[in-house]
């Protein structure tokens, strides 16, 4: 934990052992000594202190939880990056606590594409953003770049820790079960550089993928048009092979060959109901007329593989609804479940700014009584292991 000396305080105060691994610029605001005498533990910043003790891979393998405060952009960009030249970015790779991270940095430099990307990708990995506040910064500037109070930081840093434990007391309960996940929009051609798809991220189902790996599970993921950075987490880790594809036909194919050999399969991609009959060869020209395309339904995925259910074997849908209200929602959901034959169905309401392209999600899980098994809120990542959690008590 590098950073704020109120929040290390405040954790020492209430009984729990702190390291404090500086950056070699934090020293220039705070020196070792006060570390020291705050934190009550030897503070280093290299990775050659302690070698007899592996202490640059100690701190992170013996962390209950790691809380960075303040993070600047540089240290999100080496995190997000893997980057270990100093005893914190060691500690980071080292570790598998919960991390807690305060952004601090000026308005511009937050809001920079490559600070959001970054941040974008910790939060896929389980990364816990707390803050910015919105305010005053130094220089005499005033937007959202602010670290947030001390007592907020600690909330954070204490309920990620329980619910690190929990994590850690609960899973590997996946553990050789098979599991098939698609994610992401598929797109259909209209002509070679125009096509017909959905605004689908596939950050939904990328968590789905890395919760059930890290539950224990082999995992395929099937990933129509996703960006690289939302499979990062997914493609790096140990027990998941993604698959990467574009047309639902595609689609349909990969989690056919998946679903074979799967315990459960989940359903999350959004697939383009229609593709255009004839794909034009050519490209399509303004000085040919408006087109009128002529479309086909394309099958129902889902459907095919509830049908080719093998025994045993667990099929989750999802469904992404616009709703006026949680009653309608529920009854869209419950109407398409019961269509759809699945064992869960997990209801996800959408708007123009709601449920896309955005790092939290609340969804509503129903299982195949209609009962409302969860209703979870939070990032995608914490709504995956809701999922695996309620496909547990299904079984
Ligand atoms: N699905 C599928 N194949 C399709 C359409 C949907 O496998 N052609 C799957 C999705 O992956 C999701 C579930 O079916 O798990 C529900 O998708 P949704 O688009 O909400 O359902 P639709 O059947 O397309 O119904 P709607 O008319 O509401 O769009």
């Amino acid at each position: 934990m590098p950073g704020s000396s109120a929040t290390r305080r405040a954790l020492v105060t209430n009984g729990h052992e702190v390291h404090v691994v500086p950056t070699a610029d934090s020293l220039r605001f705070v020196g070792t000594t006060t570390w020291e005498a705050v934190s009550r533990n030897p503070v280093t910043t290299s990775v050659h202190d302690d070698v007899a003790q592996v202490r640059h891979v100690a701190l992170g393998t013996s962390a209950d939880l790691v809380v960075i405060a303040p993070a600047t952009a540089n240290t999100l960009a080496k995190m997000a990056a893997g980057i270990a030249d100093d005893l914190l970015g060691v500690t980071l790779l080292a570790t598998t606590a919960p991390v807690v991270v305060a952004p601090a940095m000026h308005t511009a430099m937050w809001e920079h594409a490559a600070t959001q990307a970054n941040i974008e990708v910790l939060r896929s990995r389980g990364v816990h953003v707390v803050g910015p506040a919105d305010g005053p910064l130094t220089g005499g500037d005033s937007g959202p770049g602010r670290m947030v109070e001390p007592d907020e930081i600690l909330a954070a840093a204490l309920e990620a820790a329980s619910s690190g434990a929990a994590r850690a007391a609960r899973p590997t309960d996946l553990a050789g079960r098979r599991v098939a996940v698609s994610t992401g929009g598929t797109r259909e051609p209209i002509d070679p550089v125009r096509y017909l798809g959905n605004r689908s991220s596939g950050r939904q189902g990328a968590a789905l993928a890395v919760a059930a790996a890290d539950r224990g599970a082999e995992v395929v993921l099937v990933a129509a048009h996703v960006d690289d950075g939302v499979l990062d987490a997914a493609t790096r880790h140990p027990r998941i092979t993604v698959v990467r594809v574009s047309t639902t036909a595609e689609l349909a194919d990969a989690m056919t060959d998946a679903a074979a050999s799967a315990d459960v399969i989940a359903m999350v991609a959004a697939v383009a109901d229609f593709r255009v009959a004839e794909v034009s060869h050519d490209k399509l020209r303004k000085e040919d007329g408006v087109p009128l395309l002529d479309l086909v339904p394309n099958p129902d995925v889902l459907a095919g593989l509830v049908a080719g259910r093998r025994p045993g074997q667990t099929v989750v849908g999802f469904a992404a609804e616009t709703a006026d209200s949680d009653e309608e929602l529920l009854e869209r959901g419950r109407r398409k479940r019961a269509r759809k034959g699945v064992d869960l169905l997990i209801v996800n309401r959408v708007s123009w700014d709601a449920g896309f392209e955005t790092p939290d999600n609340r969804v509503l899980i129903l299982d195949a009584e209609d009962t409302v098994v969860a209703d979870a809120e939070g990032t995608k990542r914490e709504v995956a292991d809701a999922v695996w959690d309620a496909v547990a008590v299904s079984r």
